[in-house]
C-alpha cells in the first residue's frame, strides 16, 4: 500500500470584515490521515494489529482534525487582527500538528519483518552508530532506558544534528516534534512512548514493549534519511 500525500487542499471563503484588504477567498491547506505502507496486522506479534488500527485510524486521525480545526482558526484570527486568538491557538496548532508530524514519522519508522523490519542498519549509519555509541546494542539499550524513564507520555528519539553531522538520543514530552529540542535535529527514529502505542498488548510494562519493537524498526527508512542529512 502506498505511502499517499498527507497534503490535500482546499477553499475557504472568508468575507471582508478586517481592516486590512483581503481577498474574498484564500487557499487554506489542510492536512489528511496518510495510509501506512503495510497492514495492520503485519507488525504481529511485535505489536497487535488492534493497537496498530486504533492507534492510526483513531489517534493519529484525531490529532489531524484538531490540527486542521485550529488552523482554520489560525487563518480566520490573522484575517480579523485578532492577535489574542492567535496567541491563544498556539499550544493547540504544537499539540496536534506534533501529534501529526510524529506519527507520520513512527509509521515510517516500523516495517515487517519479511519485508526487513528489524534488520541492523548498515553503511554510514550502521558506523557512525558504532562509533558514537558503541555498538547498536549500546544505542537500544540506551533508547529503551531514556524511554522507560520519561514521565508521562512522550517519545525517544535518534536524531541527527545536520551541522555538527552528529547523532543524539533525545527524549520529548506531550507531542513535541525532536525540532523543538533544537533546529538543526533531524529524526531518524521516533518511538512513541504514550500508553495508547502499548497498552491494550503490554499493559502497563512500557520495556517490554520497547524492547520488542526493535524487531519491527524500519533501519532502511533511518538510513536513508541519515544519508540525506549527512552525505
Ligand atoms: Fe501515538
Amino acid at each position: 500500500m502506498a505511502l499517499r500525500s498527507s497534503v490535500t487542499r482546499r477553499t475557504l471563503t472568508l468575507g471582508l470584515n478586517s481592516t486590512r484588504l483581503l481577498p474574498l477567498s484564500r487557499s487554506l491547506q489542510t492536512f489528511s490521515l496518510p495510509d501506512l505502507p503495510y497492514d495492520y496486522g503485519a507488525l504481529e506479534p511485535a505489536i497487535s494489529g488492534e493497537i496498530m488500527q486504533l492507534h492510526h485510524q483513531k489517534h493519529h486521525h484525531t490529532y489531524i482534525t484538531n490540527y486542521n480545526k485550529a488552523l482554520e482558526q489560525l487563518h480566520e484570527a490573522i484575517q480579523k487582527d485578532d492577535s489574542s486568538t492567535v496567541v491563544k491557538l498556539q499550544s493547540a496548532i504544537k499539540f496536534n500538528g506534533g501529534g501529526h508530524v510524529n506519527h507520520s514519522i513512527f509509521w515510517k519508522n516500523l516495517a515487517p519483518i519479511r519485508e526487513g523490519g528489524g534488520e541492523p542498519p548498515k553503511a554510514s549509519l550502521g558506523w557512525a552508530i558504532d562509533t558514537h555509541f558503541g555498538s547498536l546494542e549500546s544505542l537500544i539499550q540506551k533508547m529503551n532506558t531514556e524511554g522507560a524513564a520519561l514521565q508521562g507520555s512522550g517519545w525517544v528519539w535518534l536524531g541527527v544534528n545536520k551541522e555538527l553531522k552528529k547523532l543524539v538520543i533525545e527524549t520529548t514530552p506531550n507531542q513535541d516534534p525532536l525540532v523543538t529540542k533544537g533546529p538543526h535535529l533531524v529524526p531518524l527514529l521516533g518511538i512513541d512512548v504514550w500508553e495508547h502505542a502499548y497498552y491494550l498488548q503490554y499493559k502497563n510494562v512500557r520495556p517490554d514493549y520497547l524492547k520488542n519493537i526493535w524487531k519491527v524498526i524500519n533501519w532502511k527508512y533511518a538510513s536513508e534519511v541519515y544519508e540525506k542529512e549527512c552525505a
